[in-house]
């Protein structure tokens, strides 16, 4: 009985070993083995967690300060004497930035142009499936840039909040290039 069990346990073993060796890309075995072998940090070892670009991944969501009231923040940049002043002059690497981060993390729903689809939104891909953005330089020269600058951060019922992508300075870019895009016809 108990050579019967070992001289299966030998012929498994020797299965195995040749599959491994074999260079049969086809077999399952290594097929199994290559898939647990992807590019990834598996538990305890080290790697490159730290690496990433600073600011890249959010990883204290500290810019929804209350997911609850992100529109009274909004909201009072509606009145002028109350909206949050922009610091940034619109100067030429100002306009550059925005510029960058505007087609970046903006135009992808908002296009960069007055161009409409049949529905009345931005002429963009993501519309034609199904989002409903608004060409956003249409409604923006109604709005102050503090109103434009929140609005980035916070999202609204249906935009996400940007603010994990666009930090404070950055967004006053995007503003600053926002006004300049509103001088095209
Ligand atoms: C995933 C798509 C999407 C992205 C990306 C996006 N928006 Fe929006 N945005 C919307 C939608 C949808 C609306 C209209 C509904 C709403 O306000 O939630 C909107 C509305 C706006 C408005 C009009 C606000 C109002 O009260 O009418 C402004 C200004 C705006 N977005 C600025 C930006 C800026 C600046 C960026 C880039 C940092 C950006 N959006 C990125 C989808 C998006």
């Amino acid at each position: 009985m108990k050579a019967k069990i070992l001289l299966v346990a030998g012929i498994f073993l020797l299965v195995l070993f040749v599959a491994v060796n074999l260079s049969a890309k086809s077999t399952l075995f290594t097929l199994v083995y290559d898939m647990f072998n992807q590019v990834s940090i598996k538990p305890q070892e080290t790697g490159s967690m730290n690496a990433f670009v600073v600011g890249a991944v959010s990883i204290d969501g500290s810019e929804i300060e209350d997911p609850n009231d992100r529109f009274s923040r909004i909201i009072k940049d509606v009145i002028s004497k109350t909206a949050t002043l922009n610091p940034i002059k619109p100067h030429a690497a100002s306009l550059a930035e925005g510029k960058l981060k505007f087609n970046t993390y903006c135009a992808v729903c908002h296009g960069s142009s007055r161009e409409i689809n049949a529905e009345g939104f931005a002429k963009t891909k993501v519309n034609e499936l199904g989002m409903i953005a608004p060409a956003v330089i249409t409604l923006t020269p109604f709005f102050s840039d503090g109103y434009i600058y929140h609005k980035a951060k916070y999202g609204g019922a249906v935009m996400p909040p940007m603010g994990y992508a666009v930090a404070a300075e950055e967004r006053w870019n995007i503003v600053n290039y926002i006004r300049e895009l509103e001088k095209q016809k």
